[in-house]
């Protein structure tokens, strides 16, 4: 069911509460990554075409309800003056008197960035009166903020039912990039799926194993799948209580005719900190040590898995291959990366915050079809789950008045 999309909206001369997710890593005080504040620019560059003003509200990490300056929102703000190349006022705060005044103040052309929304516990609580005090500062709603689309917080979802509503342009993308897959009509599909935990992506394996036709499991997670086949494992992170889901999803995985793939040879070290040593992962002939780990796949394992999706119609990928931070443990996430990137026919879709951060430090983004900039958000939705962020829109046969 599509929603109602901001260029539905008349906003000549409104002011439009705009939730993004600023959500951006920080070190203190310096943003480390502005792929989200990139990503929110043309939404806003389209608002003020239209003659609106832009009061911006986004939460920043996980402050609990408290005022906490490790999650001030101003460095954000600052970032998305210098993208936008324009003033941007920064509110004390994004309720209350002086906030109410300033976003009264603001002329067609201006834009305004509210304080971290979770300083306030409300937020979280998805509580009326809160959201009632973020309408009061604008004249419609407009939710861009797909990466928090998957919490029903007073401004992603309470706020949405108190006035005109619509969905932002990064939305809609977004929404078009990962529906063919959601809805099992992207072609052919591949999923490459890394990480550390089985069961962060527990949900996730079992509906795609149903729809892909191929999946290459990498990272620690992989792990717990070689243990499940027997395979030794050394000291290497998995998870024990997780062997009989993996012997299920390979059980899905055999009856729907998906090809599930694991790594075949590996990279391992005595730690995180130690030299490795690339070796064959040949279990029979030679366990794997008690005091080493597997810390990346293979050239032979990214080999196998370039040359199994190879011909998909769509390629997702989520959750690095190894411990790509880690130059020495790099190579199989970054060789899998430049595969990708060399797909000239296949749609690749790249989900999660780690998976996006490898991909850019490869200097691969622009290679990719689509980079989500969801993580939880983009996980839940290829799931088939609603989003609350999103089924609070209003849908697009049944726009409200008043606007
Ligand atoms: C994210 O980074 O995934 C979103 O901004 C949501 O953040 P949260 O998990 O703290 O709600």
């Amino acid at each position: 069911m599509s929603k109602v999309s901001i260029r539905d909206l008349d906003l000549a001369g409104k002011r439009v509460l705009l939730r993004l997710d600023l959500n951006v890593p920080m070190d203190s005080g310096r943003v480390l990554d502005d792929t989200r504040v990139r990503a929110a620019a043309p939404t806003i560059r389209y608002a003020l075409e239209q003659g609106a003003s832009v009061v911006v509200c986004s939460h920043l990490g996980r402050p609990k309800g408290e005022r906490n300056p490790a999650f001030d929102l101003t460095p954000a703000a600052v970032r998305l003056a210098r993208t936008l190349r324009m003033n941007v006022r920064m509110a004390p705060d994004c309720i209350g008197d002086i906030t109410t005044q300033m976003s009264g103040e603001l002329q067609p052309g201006e834009v305004m960035v509210l304080q971290n929304l979770r300083f306030h516990e409300e937020e979280e609580e998805n509580d009326d009166d809160f959201a009632a005090q973020l309408a009061d500062l604008a004249d419609v709603y407009v939710n861009d903020a797909f990466g928090a689309a998957h919490r029903a917080h007073a401004s992603t979802h309470a706020v949405a039912r108190m006035m005109p509503a619509a969905g932002g342009l990064l939305l809609d993308r977004e929404i078009a990039a990962l529906d063919p897959i959601r809805n099992g009509e992207a072609g052919k599909l591949g999923f490459i799926c890394g990480g550390a935990k089985v069961s962060d992506k527990l949900e996730l394996l079992e509906r795609l194993s149903e729809i892909s036709d191929v999946i290459a499991i990498g990272g620690a997670m992989a792990n717990t799948f070689l243990l499940a086949r027997g395979l030794s494992t050394g000291s290497s992170l998995l998870e024990q209580n997780m062997v009989e889901a993996a012997n299920e999803i390979t059980a899905i995985a055999q009856s729907e005719h998906c090809d599930l793939l694991i790594p075949s040879d590996c990279v391992i070290a005595r730690g995180a900190d130690e030299p490795p040593r690339a070796r064959p992962l040949v279990f029979d002939e030679e366990e794997l040590p008690e005091d080493w780990q597997i810390l990346d796949v293979g050239p032979a394992t990214v080999e196998m898995f370039s040359e199994a999706v190879k011909d998909c119609d769509t390629i997702v990928w989520n959750g690095p291959l190894g411990l790509f931070e880690r130059e020495a443990f790099s190579g199989g996430t970054r060789a899998m990366a430049e595969a990708l990137a060399k797909l000239e026919h296949a749609t690749t879709v790249i989900c999660g915050g780690e998976t996006a951060a490898a991909v850019a430090q490869f200097r691969l983004t622009n290679k990719m079809s689509h980079v989500s900039t969801g993580g939880g958000a983009a996980l839940e939705y290829l799931q088939g789950l609603e989003l609350p962020g999103i089924a609070v829109l209003p849908d697009a046969n049944n726009e409200q008045d008043g606007q």
